[in-house]
């Protein structure tokens, strides 16, 4: 497309990435509603030119043509906060394009850029925790944030302006024509989906960082996706009550249901559930978009899986939910497993082992030969009251 000019920040920060807007997955996982930006920024200070994150590979092209199109002429530090390739990807193209850079990164994401994208040791200079590094007028201080979300993960601060460059933490899967945040449930729901697949296996650290941030009174946040929070209150806010360790009242029910009683039985639970003043969240399995399931697990107090029997297991594709939602590491603290079967076998216990690492606070289970039969809906309404009692014993309801 066009060339489009460095969008000015604050004070010679200016804005260099790209949009992605054609992209529809991330990590071959998670469909994205808006595409994603792959944030990379320009900071110009009065003796040296420094970049903080570069570009995903498949874009190199166009990011190296955007530097020339806008005369960056000589670029001396390349700031590395993660070695993930969506952001360190073209760290040796861009090395190539400005032979006299040198990479600044911590020794995890150092060691890396080594192994993963063979970049050499000697244009790297290894930083430690709380080091700084003049450009002139202007300081970038280094602050390791590990844990949100690789081990090599750093923040960039930059001193003079007040300016946090957060790397993934607090972005979004999101695409813009001006780089400003403007807040809207659109991007506060593509933040929750990206802070849902990306950020919530590691909650407590996430909540750890929150704070740190709140403390620090930065002006702008920069992520490396998604657009730049100039009122910063607005993102931290919004992670302060995701991580927050209390649940909501609310039950996910993801469910795959073969010839409809399943279905009948989630249905049936969540009306009953709704009756009681529990919000309730049927997820289909097969049709509906799993980022939707994975925010619906940011709140959820509790989990309910519906599965149809297969051969003589759960249906695979509710283990593969199963296993998701496991690795998510959702704040949910009960559970109860449903579902409907032909002429046999074990319905719940691979989906019990699956969902073991969360601790759950299991239910009776209730497995139905074929169609439900009132003696199975009186099971049901028992379910309905005992979840009705754990959200209780949390004041939720
Ligand atoms: Fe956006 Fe962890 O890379």
């Amino acid at each position: 497309g066009e060339t489009m000019k460095f969008q000015e920040i604050k004070n010679n920060i200016y804005y260099c990435g790209l949009n992605d807007c054609d992209r529809r997955i991330f990590d071959e996982l998670i469909p994205l509603e808006h595409g994603t930006s792959y944030n990379s920024y320009l900071v110009k200070g009065s003796e040296k030119t420094a970049i903080i994150d570069t570009m995903y590979p498949p874009k190199t092209k166009e990011y190296l043509k955007r530097l020339v199109d806008n005369q960056v002429g000589k670029v001396d530090y390349i700031i590395a906060n993660h070695g993930e390739q969506d952001h360190s990807g073209s760290i040796p193209a861009l090395l190539e394009k400005y032979p006299n850079a040198i990479v600044i990164t911590n020794p995890k994401c150092a060691e890396n850029i080594k192994s993963m994208l063979h970049v050499p040791d000697e244009k790297i200079r290894v930083i430690a925790d709380g080091e700084e590094v003049s450009l002139g007028d202007k300081t970038l201080k280094f602050i390791f944030a590990p844990g949100v979300h690789w081990p090599d993960t750093m923040f960039t601060y930059i001193k003079e302006d007040n300016v946090l460059c957060t790397c993934d933490f607090l972005g979004a899967h999101y695409t813009f024509s001006d780089v400003f945040a403007v807040e809207s449930k659109e991007l506060e729901k593509s933040a929750k989906r990206y802070y849902a697949e990306i950020m919530m296996p590691f909650r407590m650290m996430c909540k750890k960082y929150t704070q740190m941030i709140k403390d620090m009174h930065v002006d702008v946040i920069l992520p490396s996706h998604g657009p730049v929070y100039t009122n910063p209150d607005y993102i931290l806010d919004l992670y302060a009550d995701w991580t927050a360790d209390a649940p909501k009242n609310l039950v996910t029910m993801p469910y795959v249901s073969m010839y409809n009683s399943t279905k009948e039985m989630i249905e049936y639970l969540s009306n009953k559930l709704e009756e009681k003043g529990i919000q309730t969240f049927k997820f289909d399995i097969v049709d509906d978009d799993l980022g939707d399931l994975a925010m619906s697990l940011v709140d959820a107090a509790t989990i309910v899986m519906g599965t149809s029997m297969v051969l003589a297991g759960p249906h695979p594709m509710a283990v593969n939910v199963a296993y998701l939602a496991a690795v998510l590491r959702p704040k949910a603290k009960f559970g109860a497993l449903i579902g409907s079967y032909g002429w046999g076998g074990n319905l719940f216990g691979k989906i019990g082992e699956l969902l073991a690492p969360l601790k759950l606070d299991l239910i009776e289970p209730l497995q139905v030969k074929g169609k439900p039969k009132e003696e199975d809906f009186k099971k049901l309404d028992e379910i309905a009251q005992a979840i009705y009692e754990k959200h209780k014993s949390l004041n939720l309801v």
